[in-house]
């Protein structure tokens, strides 16, 4: 959610900028922008589009140091003047996060003589610089922070100074070292390949960077000495391989996460004294946000079957404001693929202050969540650089299925170990997910169905071909579609159908005779061949997965409907990998 970069160095700002900024695309791509110093002179170019927009322009920047910004629009929509940077007197400055308190200051400042030429709640801050400005660059940053409410990574050049600055609350700044400068970003991966080593900011930290090197502080403006860490290869910088677009690439992942996520586990994992936190708690509270939060869906069904106590999935931004009644005996299990995901971290901060014991499920090590957390179960899927989540959801579900398994850990690993090989072959499949995607692109709107563990893969697989294929979709228990939702089915109307539990499966048939009756067009995707042999014909498409216990169907079924999401959207000449009006790592509320 918007990407921040910082360069200064010995090479060329402008292209040092361009490359990070690059790597951050993810987080937003409304609109790219950049500024340098050099000789005193500040040199900005920004402008709506992506940031390849900005290439043709890189010329014009001269210097090597400077800042830069990929957005994705919070407030003002996505023209050029609401691109970063945003630059008052000898200020320029690129922000990630949310001011508050914006529409104030805004006032205050035009008051006092300032005209704003952005919509931004960010351009307040540059201002707010420029005014609390004596000499002291840090002086002025942290007076201006001082005012500010809502959250922030800042990166600001002052053209008084060979190098740039960074502030952060509550989103995230990582500075790096390398050979030919110093670095800022809002992620390691923007540092790779550039930086040997890293830190990352600690809650109201700001640092100094120049060419020679980086400088940290604290909040009280004393100088602080953190530990800089090496940048491993695992932050390399990542390919699409032989794929068109890194989602199919991810989704093909799934099965290594499968198996890198089990190994971690198990090698790193104190599983005897998870299990004895669990089964001491008073209750458990999974929390998330979007595949995460779906994520937790399939978490609390699974602990549930596996824990004495209330175990239950609350969407983080809807927990922050109303939170579960933690006590020091209850458990709070934060899933976010990024670590940074302001509705999560702030409902995890919830349950610790209320004595909760903490556990974040998370792909990034060195993110927010991880400091909050007394445990960290790592997702191990390696970078994701789609937009939607894929891999990371189903690290997500391994974690979770090896934490309700108990004292059977080894035998679920097996089990999911087993699936991983399945789940490989399946990724590769063009055909079935290619039939049920022609009938999705064709339909006004696709409803997933599904009973018992199959449902939190049904509302996940709706999430997915909404995001990346802009279909209407829905996802729920199958039983629930007779209560009022089969008044919108009609031959224009898709259910995808999942039966994967035999215990479940005839109930399931109910939904499938009761959508054919209205014309109703289905897709069933089922792990038993009973089910398959019934409905062949007399549906649009059945795709017969390969057998699985239901309780683990889920690595086979998201999988299917990830790449039935990813086939519908390249139908549609969509771009999956950066849907329209997303980024990945929210870091606003
Ligand atoms: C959907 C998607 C989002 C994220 C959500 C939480 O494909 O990517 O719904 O799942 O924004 O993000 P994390 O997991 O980083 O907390």
């Amino acid at each position: 959610m918007c990407g921040i970069v910082g360069y200064a160095g010995r090479g060329c700002a402008a292209q040092e900028l361009y490359s990070g900024l690059k790597k951050l695309e993810y987080r937003g791509y409304d609109s790219a922008g950049i500024s340098t110093v050099c000789n005193g002179s500040l040199y900005t170019v920004k402008r709506s589009g992506r940031v390849e927009g900005l290439q043709s322009s890189l010329g014009c920047l001269a210097g090597s140091a400077g800042i830069g910004h990929t957005r994705w629009a919070t407030h003002g929509e996505a023209n050029d003047s609401n691109a970063h940077p945003h630059v008052c007197g000898r200020f320029a400055l690129v922000h990630n996060g949310i001011i508050e308190n914006y529409a104030e200051l805004r006032e205050e400042l035009r008051a006092a003589g300032h005209t704003f030429l952005s919509q931004t709640d960010s351009e307040v801050i540059v201002r707010l610089i420029d005014s609390c400005y004596g000499g002291d660059i840090l002086g002025a940053m942290r007076l201006a922070c001082a005012r500010l409410k809502g959250c922030w990574a800042l990166a600001v050049l002052c053209a008084a100074f060979n190098g740039f600055a960074v502030a952060r609350r509550g989103s995230p700044v990582i500075v790096g070292v390398g050979r030919d400068g110093c670095y800022a970003a809002s992620d390691i991966y923007a540092l790779a390949g550039r930086a040997h080593s890293y830190c990352v900011l600690g809650e109201g930290d700001m640092a100094l960077v120049t060419a020679g090197g980086i400088q940290v502080f604290n909040g009280e403006g004393e100088e602080i000495f953190p530990p800089f860490e090496r940048v491993t290869e695992r932050f390399a910088e990542v390919g699409t391989d032989d794929c068109p677009h890194y989602m199919l690439k991810e989704i093909r992942e799934n099965a290594r996460t499968m198996r890198a996520t089990c190994k971690k586990f198990l090698s790193s994992v104190d599983v005897c004294a998870l299990s004895a936190r669990l089964s001491s708690a008073d209750k458990i509270v999974l929390v998330g946000c979007g595949t995460a939060y779906n994520a937790a869906l399939a978490g609390a069904r699974i602990l549930g079957w596996a824990c004495d106590c209330p175990v239950s999935a609350c969407i983080a931004g809807e927990a922050r404001y109303d939170p579960p009644s933690f006590t020091k005996n209850s458990v709070c299990i934060a899933v976010s693929q990024s670590g940074e995901t302001a509705d999560t971290l702030r409902a995890a901060e919830i349950a610790r202050g209320a004595g909760a014991c903490v556990i974040a499920v998370t792909n990034v090590g060195y993110s927010a969540v991880t400091r909050i957390a007394h445990t960290v179960l790592p997702v191990c899927a390696g970078a994701e650089v789609c937009v939607a989540a894929t891999k990371s959801y189903i690290g997500q579900l391994v974690c979770l299925h090896l934490m309700a398994a108990g004292a059977r850990i080894k035998e679920r690993a097996e089990c999911i170990l087993k699936l991983a090989d399945e789940v490989e072959k399946l990724a590769s499949d063009g055909e079935y997910a290619s039939t049920i995607a022609k009938l999705c692109a064709r339909s006004r709107a696709v409803f997933f169905l599904g009973r018992g563990c199959d449902v939190e893969v049904a509302v996940e697989g709706s999430l997915k071909l909404k995001e990346v294929s802009y279909i209407f979709s829905d996802g729920y228990p199958a039983g629930e579609l007779k209560h009022g939702t089969l008044a919108l089915v009609d031959e224009t109307v898709l259910s995808v159908v999942l039966v994967c539990d035999e215990g479940l499966a005839d109930k399931c048939l109910n939904a499938v005779e009761q959508i054919l009756s209205r014309r109703g067009r289905v897709a069933v995707i089922t792990t038993l061949p009973r089910v398959a042999e019934r409905l062949k014909g007399r549906v649009q498409a059945v795709w017969l997965l390969p057998p699985a216990p239901f309780h683990v169907a889920c690595f086979l079924s998201a999988t299917a409907l990830q790449l039935i999401a990813y086939r519908t959207a390249v139908l549609l000449g969509r771009d999956p990998d950066k849907p329209r009006n997303l980024a990945k790592s929210v870091t606003v509320e």
